[in-house]
């Protein structure tokens, strides 16, 4: 059986074989912002025995079969590229259906869960927010990262404003996981109450999927696309 060492970082795991996301959103650990975190630390956190986590991560590697990555992690205009595809165009489509679904499902059944009007509220919010990180994401970053691949220099005033946007970007981040952990909890961690119609469950589903296909995004952007820029930043050579 594959062995998983419990001081490495739960990005790093993660990058090597995505399939670790599954456990960790399980376990509700953090393998986005948080990802820096050992996998040691988290688990002490969590008050996880980090063996059995050690475990669990290494039957499911092994079922997987050594699930790639389906993308290719050196080169940051695929992983862009990969990024807009498999994220951003999902948001784009998603965010405003689900939209519908969430305030239909408000008005419904408010009267008797009125949490969901605080559920409405914080989505509104977040697609408002996400939207325009997408947009910026897009515009900003997006277009940079093929001339650090091949190499082209930049002005200083071109890598300040990079270095910026990426700050600027994992805060929104951290806003956004903030903001989907508000509503899994306004929901009870996506519970189904007895009363639920279709409609109601499928909010819950669908809420569920985008909070981990944002754990993912975000994964992907932190801890691979920015780590990877910020080196070649400082690797480039940089005209005055
Ligand atoms: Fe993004
Ligand atoms: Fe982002």
């Amino acid at each position: 059986m594959t062995e998983i060492d419990p001081n490495r970082t739960l990005a790093s795991l993660v990058e090597e074989s995505p399939t670790c996301a599954r456990v960790f959103e399980s376990l509700g650990l953090d393998y986005c912002c948080g990802g820096d975190q050992t996998l040691a630390t988290a688990c002490e956190e969590g008050g996880l025995a980090v063996d059995d986590v050690c475990d669990r991560l290494a039957e499911d590697r092994d079922q997987s079969d050594g699930d790639a990555a389906d993308y290719e992690w050196d080169n940051l205009e695929d992983l862009a590229d990969h990024v807009v595809d498999a994220h951003h165009d999902y948001l784009r489509e998603e965010l405003p259906k689900l939209e519908d679904i969430v305030k239909t499902v408000a008005d419904v059944h408010g009267e008797d869960h009125p949490e969901l009007r605080d559920v409405e509220t914080e989505y509104r919010e977040l697609v408002a927010e996400m939207r325009e990180h997408i947009d910026e994401e897009e515009e900003e970053l997006f277009p940079v990262v093929g001339k650090l691949d091949r190499g082209e220099r930049l002005s200083v005033e071109e890598v300040e404003r990079l270095r910026e946007a990426i700050r600027t970007f994992e805060e929104d981040h951290t806003a956004t996981a903030d903001r989907l952990e508000r509503i899994a909890e306004l929901t009870d961690g996506y519970a189904v109450p007895e009363d639920a119609c279709p409609s109601y469950r499928s909010m819950l589903e669908r809420l569920e999927r985008l909070e981990r296909d944002t754990h993912m995004h975000v994964h992907k952007e932190n801890n691979v696309l920015f780590d990877r820029v910020d080196e070649r930043l400082a690797a480039a050579s940089v005209e005055s």
